[in-house]
C-alpha cells in the first residue's frame, strides 16, 4: 500500500480498505493495554480544523500521541483566519514551520484535496463539507466487522439526512467495496436526487427496511449545511424516521445500531436506543483511535509500519 494522502474513501481500493482495517486491528492491544508505539517519533502532525469537532479532533490527537508523535491543534477561532487570512496562506505558513502531516477539517467540499495539491505535505481529510469523511467510513466498517464478524453480505440501512452527509457518502463507498448491500432512507428532501447512482437502494419509509437490516446507522439532520430547513419540523422528522424503541423492536435479534455523533437525542435516535444493548456508538468512538493510528502510520511511516508488526 502506498498512501500519500487520505482525501476520500472513493479513492481507496478494496485492498487498501482491508489493509487499513487489518492494521487498525493490530493497534488494538496497544490502545487496550495503555501502551505506546513509536511509529511517529520525531514527527509533528497539525490538526487544522476550520469546523467544530469533538470526536475526530480528539481521536486524531490521541492517535498521534499513541504513536509517539507531536500534535499541534490549530483552532480557527484563535488564529489569524479571524483577521482575514486565507486557507492557502494559513496552510503555506504552517508548512513553513516544517510539520510532517496535515489533518484538515473544513466546511468547503474539496478543501483537503486543494491543500494536497498546493502544499508539499501529506493531507488527511477529517471531513470536508458534504463531500467525505473517510476515517469515519473506515471506523464504521471496522466496528461492523468487529461486531458482526464480516461485512460482505450484510444489509446496512443508513437513515437521515443523506443528501448533506459526508458520513453517508464515505460509508457507502467503503461498505459497497467490502460487499455490503446498502439502503438509504429519509424524507425525499433529504435524499440525493439519484440515490441509485451511489450504488444503494432507497426508501422513503424506514419500517420496511428494518426487518432485513443487520446494521442501522442513524444520521443527524445537518442544519448547518441546508440553505433552509428541508423538513417541516424536527418533531415530525422524529415521528416518521427517528429510531425509537418501537422501531428497534422490528430489527433482527443480532442487529446493531450506529451513529457517528454528535447525537440529537429524541430526534434521529431516542435515548433508550442510543444507550440500549444494540448500540455500538461508543465502540465507534474507541475504534476511531485505531483507524487514525492505522492511517497516520501508513502515510507517515510505511517502512516503520512494515517492520513494526504487519
Ligand atoms: N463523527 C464526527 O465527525 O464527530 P465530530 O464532528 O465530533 O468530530
Amino acid at each position: 500500500m502506498n498512501l500519500k494522502h487520505l482525501l476520500s474513501a472513493k479513492d481507496l481500493s478494496k485492498v487498501e480498505i482491508e489493509t487499513l482495517l487489518l492494521i487498525a486491528r493490530q493497534f488494538k492491544p496497544v490502545v487496550e493495554k495503555g501502551e505506546m508505539a513509536t511509529l511517529l517519533q520525531g514527527q509533528t502532525v497539525v490538526n487544522l480544523f476550520f469546523e467544530n469537532s469533538t470526536r475526530t479532533r480528539t481521536s486524531f490527537e490521541i492517535a498521534i500521541r499513541k504513536l509517539s508523535g507531536s500534535v499541534l491543534n490549530f483552532s480557527t477561532s484563535t488564529s489569524s483566519v479571524q483577521k482575514g487570512e486565507s486557507l492557502i496562506d494559513t496552510a503555506k505558513n504552517i508548512e513553513a514551520m516544517r510539520p510532517h502531516c496535515l489533518v484538515v477539517r473544513h466546511p468547503s467540499a474539496g478543501s483537503p484535496g486543494f491543500l494536497a495539491r498546493t502544499v508539499n505535505l501529506p493531507v488527511i481529510n477529517a471531513g470536508d463539507g458534504f463531500h467525505e469523511h473517510p476515517t469515519q467510513g473506515l471506523l464504521d466498517a471496522y466496528t461492523i466487522q468487529e461486531k458482526l464478524g464480516k461485512i460482505a453480505g450484510k444489509r446496512v440501512v443508513i437513515v437521515g439526512d443523506i443528501a448533506h452527509s459526508r458520513v453517508a457518502r464515505s460509508n457507502i463507498y467503503v461498505l459497497n467495496k467490502l460487499g455490503a448491500s446498502v439502503a438509504v432512507c429519509g424524507p425525499p428532501t433529504l435524499l440525493p436526487p439519484e440515490p441509485k447512482s451511489l450504488g444503494v437502494d432507497f426508501s422513503y419509509r424506514i419500517e420496511p427496511l428494518l426487518k432485513d437490516a443487520d446494521v442501522v446507522m442513524a444520521l443527524r439532520i445537518q442544519l448547518e449545511r441546508q440553505n433552509k430547513m428541508q423538513i417541516p419540523s424536527l418533531s415530525e422528522y422524529s415521528r416518521f424516521w427517528g429510531i425509537n424503541l418501537e422501531r428497534a423492536k422490528l430489527l433482527k435479534k443480532e442487529a446493531i445500531i450506529l451513529h457517528p455523533g454528535p447525537i440529537n437525542r429524541g430526534v434521529e435516535i431516542h435515548s433508550e436506543v442510543a444507550d440500549g444493548p444494540r448500540s455500538v456508538i461508543l465502540d465507534q468512538v474507541t475504534n476511531g483511535i485505531l483507524i487514525k493510528m492505522a492511517v497516520l502510520a501508513s502515510i507517515c511511516n510505511p517502512k516503520g509500519l512494515k517492520q513494526w508488526n504487519c
